[in-house]
């Protein structure tokens, strides 16, 4: 098992890539709390992984809102004593062209996608440095890297993700801590369910591997750099997107 006896949160854990990795992660060995916003399908999903014998546990949690995070932090260390991984994956969409943009939509894509990977980060780190060992992954995203059609607050979140990553590498890499990103390419889930068609034929057009990514895609991604195999990868931005953008 490649995670036996860790403990993980993730975040965004109710749904597509996030409740895949909490599933690889359970199946690995590790302990861990499944973080999200949606309380009903959260608590089933953390029930779905305990009947498969993993170690599962739900907390409800806004990412965006630093004393619910705080909380959290502190209630899974009541619950499993210490905390050996962060996977920053929560995230939310709301597209539109620049021209159309609302200043709404624009912040809380910020609040989410930016803020929410810095509350989270924050509050954990101080426990992985008393402990001198940690791993830190954060989801970036190919619009973060190289722009999207109708993304400017997501991009501008997701290009932030690689800055704090960079950043958080050179400040606690001293300390024992690996922080990295993986940027995801298109990946069947619900966020991507929501694309008009039109465009999600021009996006596969240009994919090398002609497919949309799965969900374990990634979630291995995020297995590689939570385990003690990645344990000189530091400050990485991991492209796991079919060569979209070669
Ligand atoms: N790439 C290339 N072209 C795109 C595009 C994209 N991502 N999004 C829109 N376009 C094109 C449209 O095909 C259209 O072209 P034509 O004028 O030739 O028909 C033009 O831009 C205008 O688009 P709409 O007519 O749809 O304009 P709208 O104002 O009604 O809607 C929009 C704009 C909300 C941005 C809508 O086009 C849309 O949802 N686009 C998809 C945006 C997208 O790619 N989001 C990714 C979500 S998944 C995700 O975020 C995960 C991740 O990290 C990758
Ligand atoms: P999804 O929409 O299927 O799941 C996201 C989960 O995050 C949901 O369960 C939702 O309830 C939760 N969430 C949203 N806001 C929250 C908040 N404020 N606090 C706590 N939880 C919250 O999305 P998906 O596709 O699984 O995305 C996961 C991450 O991967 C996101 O950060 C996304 O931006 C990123 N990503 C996704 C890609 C894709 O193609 N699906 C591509 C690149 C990046």
């Amino acid at each position: 098992m490649r995670l036996k006896d860790k403990v993980a949160i993730i975040t965004g854990a109710a749904n597509g890539l996030g409740f895949e990795a909490a599933r690889i992660f359970a199946r690995e060995g590790a302990k861990v709390a499944l973080v999200d916003y949606d309380e009903k399908l959260g608590k089933q999903r953390a029930a779905e992984l305990r009947e498969e014998g993993g170690d599962a546990t739900f907390f409800q949690v806004n990412v965006a809102d630093r004393d619910n995070v705080d909380g959290m932090v502190s209630e899974v260390i009541r619950c499993y004593e210490k905390v050996d991984i962060l996977i920053n994956n929560a995230g939310i969409t709301r597209d539109a062209m620049l021209t159309k943009l609302s200043m709404e939509d624009f912040q809380a894509v910020i609040n989410v996608n930016l803020t929410g990977v810095f509350n989270c980060t924050q509050a954990v780190v101080p426990h992985m440095i008393a402990q001198g060992k940690g791993k830190i992954i954060s989801t970036s995203s190919v619009s973060g890297v190289y722009g999207n059609v109708g993304q400017t607050n997501y991009a501008a979140a997701k290009a932030a993700v690689v800055g704090m990553t960079k950043t958080w590498a050179k400040e606690l890499g001293r300390k024992g801590i690996n922080v990295n990103a993986v940027a995801p390419g298109f990946i069947e889930t619900n966020m991507v369910a929501t694309v008009p068609e039109k465009v999600i034929d021009h996006v596969k057009s240009t994919i090398p591997l002609q497919r949309l990514g799965k969900p374990s895609d990634i979630g291995y991604a995020y297995l590689y750099l939570a385990s003690d195999e990645s344990d000189y990868v530091n400050g990485t931005v991991m492209h796991v997107d079919g060569g979209i953008m070669m």
